[in-house]
């Protein structure tokens, strides 16, 4: 369980004081909508660790997140576009994934497998070529091989058309439960939150409320 409560936040002393307490399951997605500019960007950078909280705690499975920087918090963030480096292949963006250090034998057959699991070979040595869909799948694939408990998703689908969207928003899904992640999906779609959604939080005036 990933859990916070009452994390305290204000950008300034004359601004939106935020207040923020949730529940999200392992293998399962809880979605967070709310007009634009009501703070769903500023709460996944409160979970990522980009901004640090005031009070409050943050915990997965009771383990305190709070005092973990960005990198080494379990999580991946997927966000609307820009996930991947355009000068890189496919592959190579995938192998960004790999733990360091890693044996590079290992790695390679990691690296190929996930790419086969998420239907990518053909498209492996492409880069800039890739269609926004492939890219979101490039993106999912290196998340599936960092393999974190928790994944951040700021509008994922945004930027997809009707029919791709709905491709990688079944394999977000899919991979969730079978990965057991904590997904956080932020989407002002109705549709991404009835279809991929187990719980779902209302995002007004600073605080979560369950929808
Ligand atoms: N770095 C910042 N400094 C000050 N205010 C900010 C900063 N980032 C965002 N804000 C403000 O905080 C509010 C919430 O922003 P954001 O979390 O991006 O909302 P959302 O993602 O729901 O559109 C907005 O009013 C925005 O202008
Ligand atoms: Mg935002």
């Amino acid at each position: 369980m990933l859990r916070a409560e009452h994390l305290a936040f204000a950008y300034g002393a004359e601004t939106q004081t935020y207040d923020f307490s949730f529940e999200a399951e392992a293998g399962t997605v809880t979605a967070v909508s709310g007009a634009s500019g009501s703070g769903k960007s500023t709460l996944l950078d409160l979970l990522a660790g980009f901004l640090a909280p005031e009070s409050g705690t943050l915990t997965l499975d009771g383990a305190d997140l709070v005092p973990l920087s960005p990198e080494t918090r379990p999580l991946s963030l997927l966000l609307q576009s820009d996930n991947l480096f355009d000068h890189l292949t496919a592959r190579e963006n995938v192998a960004l994934g790999l733990p360091k250090g890693m044996d590079r034998t290992e790695g390679h057959s990691r690296v190929e497998a996930v790419l086969a699991r998420m239907g990518l070979e053909g498209l492996a040595d492409q880069a800039a070529t890739l269609s926004g869909g492939q890219k979101q799948r490039v993106a999912l694939a290196r998340t599936l091989l960092r393999d974190r408990a928790v994944l951040l998703l700021d509008e994922p689908f945004s930027a997809l058309d009707d029919e791709t969207r709905k491709t990688i928003r079944a394999l977000v899904g899919e991979l969730t439960a079978s990965e057991g992640w904590h997904t956080i999906l932020v989407s002002h779609h109705e549709d991404d939150i009835v279809a991929l959604a187990t719980r779902h939080y209302r995002l007004e005036k600073g605080r979560l409320t369950p929808a």
